[in-house]
């Protein structure tokens, strides 16, 4: 895992597993299914990465030899919160790696005249003492992770208690995010060159939601 100079929260999961992994998804020519495959495997590699640093606590056991007292995960005490709808595809992979973590969601949809994010769905479990996986695969604007964020903290949840997942970001959401969000730390895959006019991330991957789904 490396940081980046210009953006002191940003750390980019560089692991070649996940760089072969994330290549193969950028590729025009990967199927639906591939696609799908390889972002809930990316999601699990990164959600490995990005759980390092949680807290463990001892648990009496015996195994088969001695009593001893092990360490566990408070994995009811985690969230993972896909902004739909591509998000859900990165739940995936984290939910599989911590399948006592609680899932919320949140929805959003741009708006066609202001191109901003509006809010259409907000589901979450209780906030207190909980971390906050927040995902999404695209850190292109920052406008809709920086609502979610909001969201989140409309409903309690500090941004100390918040981490987010991007599979792919632009240095423009970047700093969006860090300017709204300093302390809530970035974890992605690939920082990419920059968006186009339509604010599609470049070189990028395309539309995720649309590539994770088989739409168009
Ligand atoms: N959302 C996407 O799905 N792709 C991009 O490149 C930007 C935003």
């Amino acid at each position: 895992m490396s940081t980046h100079k210009d953006f002191p929260n940003l750390h980019i999961l560089d692991h070649p597993l996940i760089q072969h992994k994330l290549s193969h998804m950028r590729k025009v020519s990967t199927s639906t299914k591939t696609f799908r495959q390889l972002l809930k495997e990316i999601a699990l590699l990164m959600g490995y990465e990005i759980t390092r640093e949680l807290p463990v606590s001892y648990e009496d056991i015996e195994t088969p030899i001695c009593a001893m007292k092990a360490p566990v995960i408070q994995g009811r005490k985690l969230a993972v919160v896909p902004i739909l709808r591509a998000g859900s595809g990165m739940a995936d992979g984290l939910i599989e790696l911590m399948p006592s973590a609680r899932i919320g969601h949140i929805g959003l949809y741009r708006d066609p005249e202001t191109h901003m994010p509006v809010e259409y769905l907000v589901k979450l479990p209780e906030v207190e003492g909980r971390t906050f996986i927040l995902v999404d695969p695209m850190l292109a604007t920052g406008n809709s992770a920086v609502a979610a964020i909001d969201t989140l903290n409309k409903y309690g949840v500090a941004d100390k208690d918040i981490r987010f997942m991007a599979l792919v970001a632009a240095p423009e959401g970047v700093k969006v995010f860090q300017d709204a969000h300093p302390d809530v730390p970035i974890y992605t895959a690939g920082l990419d060159e920059k968006l186009n006019e339509k604010a599609y991330i470049v070189p990028g991957l395309g539309d995720a939601g649309d590539r994770l789904f088989g739409t168009r």
